[in-house]
């Protein structure tokens, strides 16, 4: 159980909007930071802010120290005991774009294939797309089934040719709650008679703050996440890059920190692949951050925010199926799905709705939410999207049904 309270463990959530409750239902986009994780940012902020791994004073040193804490307890939180497993990256966009230049430049070949879904953020495919057209490799797409499953035996492809294989742990759109380990299996089976592995990415954007997630159970070699969508800063993220395949990795940025040595006419990188793909000084306080952020929600526990998310995700999934006109995209049944909804109303623009329920202090998202392919090919433009987290509660529900009450009356809609 998530203590009641515990929007008063955020500021935010005591200012007013327009006078009325901020009901936060954009959490898919980014969540709040919680006094906690600001405190602990304020005290290395003011105590020991410095630059770190260069220089041998008190200061650098414990900033140093600090920061690989920091590393240690995020590789912690995905369920590795072997830190340098875990880069700082500025996100999860950062995290694949780095994959893509540090292990794609490297690996990909002519005629290799990368493999993808359909349902990815732009940032699980455009770094692929660009990676294949660069290399003169092929981009092939999973598509999925009305309950989002992938439809891996529908794949016609070469899987002799097949090098990276990269999908959503859970939909930016749809919800789902992907089969990581099935997937993985699968995948790897039709791969087995030609003697092939393939590398495996998984974006855990939407996974990695909703519920206990362990890189070494699901068996990918790569995973990416982002610190604003885990009650931690903005600009901070995590990369896991499995160890067994730290010789397939090259270099991503140049600079400071990421060098053996440096001469007018050669250069020699770092062989430790948390310092080469890490180059200039990074984000220390951030760092910090995403580790209060670790700290504070094993505190409360993954498995109560999970079900916590599931059971307000079922109560909004039956009240906006009450409303007339409402469509669902994804599955209905919340089981497999993770606490984000998306829908529509009937001759209600997404927009228009969005801006009705701001007036009402309830924050949704109207858009294509960064995944145009899936929309096309559903023949959508924009979608609504309203997505739970640990300090939503049914107030904020109840004020998203009737803020939706109150669009359809403005549009005349039954
Ligand atoms: C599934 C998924 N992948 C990747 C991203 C990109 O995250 P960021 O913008 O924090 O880099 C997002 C952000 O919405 C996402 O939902």
């Amino acid at each position: 159980m998530i203590d009641k309270n515990i929007k008063k463990q955020f500021k935010i959530f005591q200012q007013k909007v327009y006078g009325k409750p901020l009901r936060y239902l954009d959490n898919a986009a980014t969540t709040q930071m919680p006094n906690d994780v600001l405190n602990e940012i304020f005290e290395y902020e003011t105590k020991y802010r410095a630059n770190v791994k260069r220089g041998n004073h008190y200061l650098s040193e414990k900033s140093t120290e600090i920061y690989e804490n920091a590393r240690k307890t995020v590789a912690d939180f995905i369920g590795t005991n072997i830190p340098d497993e875990l880069i700082f990256t500025s996100g999860a966009t950062d995290s694949l774009n780095l994959i893509a230049r540090a292990w794609g430049d490297k690996n990909i070949s002519e005629g290799d294939i990368i493999l993808v879904s359909e349902i990815e953020h732009h940032s699980n495919f455009i770094p692929w797309f660009e990676l294949a057209k660069r290399k003169n490799a092929k981009l092939e797409i999973i598509k999925v089934d009305n309950d989002c499953n992938f439809l891996l035996n529908d794949l016609d492809i070469d899987f002799s040719k097949l090098k990276l294989v990269a999908f959503t742990h859970v939909s930016n759109v749809l919800g789902v709650v992907n089969n990581v380990k099935n997937i993985v299996k699968s995948i790897k089976k039709k791969c087995e008679p030609f003697d092939v592995t393939p590398r495996f990415v998984l974006d855990g954007a939407q996974s990695v703050s909703h519920f206990g997630v362990n890189v070494k159970s699901l068996g990918v070699d790569f995973l990416a996440f982002s610190g604003h969508k885990m009650c931690a800063p903005f600009g901070i993220g995590g990369l896991y890059i499995n160890r067994d395949i730290f010789d397939e990795i090259g270099e991503y940025k140049y600079g400071g920190g990421m060098i053996d040595s440096v001469f007018l006419d050669k250069c020699k990188y770092n062989s430790k692949v948390t310092n080469r793909l890490e180059a200039g000084t990074p984000n220390v306080s951030g760092a910090v951050g995403l580790a209060a952020a670790c700290k504070f929600l094993n505190n409360i526990g993954l498995d109560n925010i999970f079900d916590h998310e599931k059971e307000l995700a079922s109560i909004m999934m039956n009240k906006l199926r009450k409303i007339n006109e409402t469509i669902i995209y994804g599955p209905v049944d919340v089981k497999h799905k993770s606490g984000l909804i998306t829908f529509n109303i009937g001759g209600i623009p997404p927009h228009d709705l969005a801006t009705i329920l701001d007036t009402e202090g309830v924050a949704i998202r109207s858009g294509h939410h960064c995944v145009m392919p899936w929309h096309m090919e559903q023949d959508l433009k924009t979608t609504a999207r309203a997505s739970l987290y640990l300090y939503n509660d049914e107030e904020d529900i109840d004020a998203l049904i009737s803020g939706i009450q109150k669009a359809k009356k403005i549009f005349k809609v039954n």
